[in-house]
């Protein structure tokens, strides 16, 4: 890495379950195996991987790690109070790591992320997804995170982008003060509008087509993602790439994958992977 640039660690799709050892092992919901479906119910496999992805994190020496969303696999108390004592047992301080919610994150209720950031992920609160427009500087970049996540049946894993929140990202991004260094989006769901208005519907982030608009204007603009559980690249103009979505942790076996950043010169640039 060059002397000069900073390094943002990214990785996506915890979907942590309980895995206190007070828990009792009686058994799992409905809605947990409807939405494991095809992915084994290891809640010690998935903090380990957590485990292995923040300390590959910490060897490659990335100074802020960004998590972008469905930390918990159903947004159960227990499950946010496991990945907290992860993060705490990570090394990183706090203020290096940048939280925000998925769907998976609201099906047990709709203020199980204000719950979860007002109680066991108290101490990453200044530097994750709480009002619109709140800026998070960090590692030479701004970082925007955006709760797009709300309370909806399992059946559906929609996102929301209200105005409120695309005004905010229109209003920070047109900010003359704030355009010397990237500007960086952190949510769970892509920007993009699906090819079907059924699937946009289900799975799609309502309000995504303002979102690209503002993001085709503003070159310094970038979006970090997760839910798609695949890596993107999407190049918006001059050729770089500023839609930049994560693997999901929970579906990597052994050595799960944490994309890299690096800031320098005010530019951000993907860097590769390291596996933990
Ligand atoms: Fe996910
Ligand atoms: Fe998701």
């Amino acid at each position: 890495m060059n002397a000069n640039a900073t390094r943002i660690a990214h990785l996506s799709d915890v979907h942590m379950l309980d895995a206190r050892p007070s828990r009792a092992r009686s058994g799992y919901s409905m809605g947990h195996r409807f939405l494991s479906f095809g992915r084994p119910l290891d809640a010690v496999g998935r903090r380990r991987k957590v485990a292995h992805a923040l300390s590959a994190a910490r060897r490659v020496g990335a100074d802020h790690v960004v998590v972008s969303g469905d930390l918990t696999e159903i947004g159960a108390p227990g499950e946010f109070e496991t990945l907290a004592e992860e993060l705490h047992a990570s090394g990183f301080a706090p203020e290096r790591i940048t939280l925000v919610p998925g769907n998976h994150d609201l099906y047990t209720s709709p203020d199980a992320w204000t719950r979860a950031i007002e109680g066991p992920l108290a101490a990453f609160r200044a530097t994750s997804a709480q009002e619109p427009g709140r800026v998070v500087e960090a590692a030479g970049v701004r970082f925007l995170p955006l709760d797009v996540a709300r309370y909806q049946p399992v059946t559906r894993s929609a996102g929301w982008i209200d105005d409120v929140a695309l005004d905010a990202v229109q209003r920070r991004a047109s900010d003359a003060g704030l355009a010397d260094r990237p500007l960086v989006v952190v949510q769970h769901h892509p920007p993009f509008v699906r090819n079907t208005q059924a699937w946009q519907w289900i799975d799609g982030l309502i309000g995504a087509a303002r979102l690209m608009t503002i993001l085709e204007a503003f070159r310094h603009l970038f979006v970090l993602h997760g839910h798609l559980h695949s890596a993107v690249n999407r190049v918006l103009g001059c050729g770089v790439a500023r839609v930049l979505g994560a693997t999901a942790i929970v579906d990597d076996k052994d050595a799960p994958r944490v994309r890299l950043y690096d800031v320098r010169d005010g530019q951000l640039a993907a860097a590769g992977l390291v596996t933990g």
